[in-house]
């Protein structure tokens, strides 16, 4: 196993109790637990208006009703948003954590053995692992959905160098009218990392253009 990976393992304890798995600063937003038939899983929950925004803007299209803020109604929206988003994905064959179950505002799914994109200290083949990347990009677009908040801190590295993309509460339908502006964004966001930190030979921008211009067919 690379050195990267097991480091990784090591940051999320497999005993009965569930430990935090990655992510951000004081609560942890995800744990890693067993179940009872010995699967490990992750547990995310879902706290909006709690969160670190880390950079990227959130779009929280889901707060559509102005007249249910409370932040427990929100992080519930956000759950069933996400738990839906997997479910479309997982059964288009996209890479993402397979959907497990969702209650209130929590979500739960398959334990993705792998590390943050943005915590990986090298990569054999960082053009593949982009490209690798856009290819589940565009099978999600095909499958009615587009991140809106991809970036190198929500795609985890396998084993391999595979790819499993993750954190999807705030979704939008292929068919959004802002729909195009979002997978734009999601493609340089990822573009510009693998080229800041690897040197990628790509402008971001071009590479946007042309991946619109092939998803749509
Ligand atoms: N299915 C999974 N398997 C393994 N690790 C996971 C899984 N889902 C999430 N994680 C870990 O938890 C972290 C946070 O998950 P996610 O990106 O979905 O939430 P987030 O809203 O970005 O949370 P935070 O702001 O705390 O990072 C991920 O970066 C990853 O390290
Ligand atoms: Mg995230």
């Amino acid at each position: 196993m690379p050195r990267f990976l097991r480091a990784g393992a090591e940051g999320c304890s497999r005993g009965a109790q569930p430990e935090p798995c990655g992510g951000g600063e004081g609560v942890p937003r995800c744990t890693v637990g067993v179940t009872p038939g010995g699967r490990l899983v992750a547990v995310k929950v879902h706290r909006v208006g709690r969160t670190s925004f880390r950079g990227t803007r959130r779009v929280r299209v889901y707060v559509a009703d102005k007249r249910h803020t409370s932040w427990l109604y929100q992080s519930r929206l956000a759950a069933r948003s996400e738990f839906e988003a997997l479910n479309i994905l997982w059964k288009a064959g996209v890479a993402v954590p397979e959907p497990l179950d969702w209650n209130r505002h929590v979500v739960v799914t398959g334990y993705v053995e792998g590390v943050e994109l943005s915590e990986v200290p090298e990569l054999e083949d960082p053009k593949g692992v982009l490209d690798r990347v856009l290819v589940e990009v565009e099978k999600a677009f095909k499958a009615g959905v587009v991140h809106g908040d991809l970036s190198e801190y929500n795609v985890l590295v396998t084993e391999g160098e595979g790819v499993v993309l993750i954190d999807w509460p705030q979704w939008f339908s292929s068919t959004h009218p802002q729909a195009e502006l979002y997978l734009r964004r999601d493609v340089e966001n990822v573009a510009s990392f693998f080229r800041r930190k690897y040197g990628v030979e790509v402008d971001p921008e071009a590479l946007a253009e042309e991946f619109l211009r092939r998803v749509r067919g």
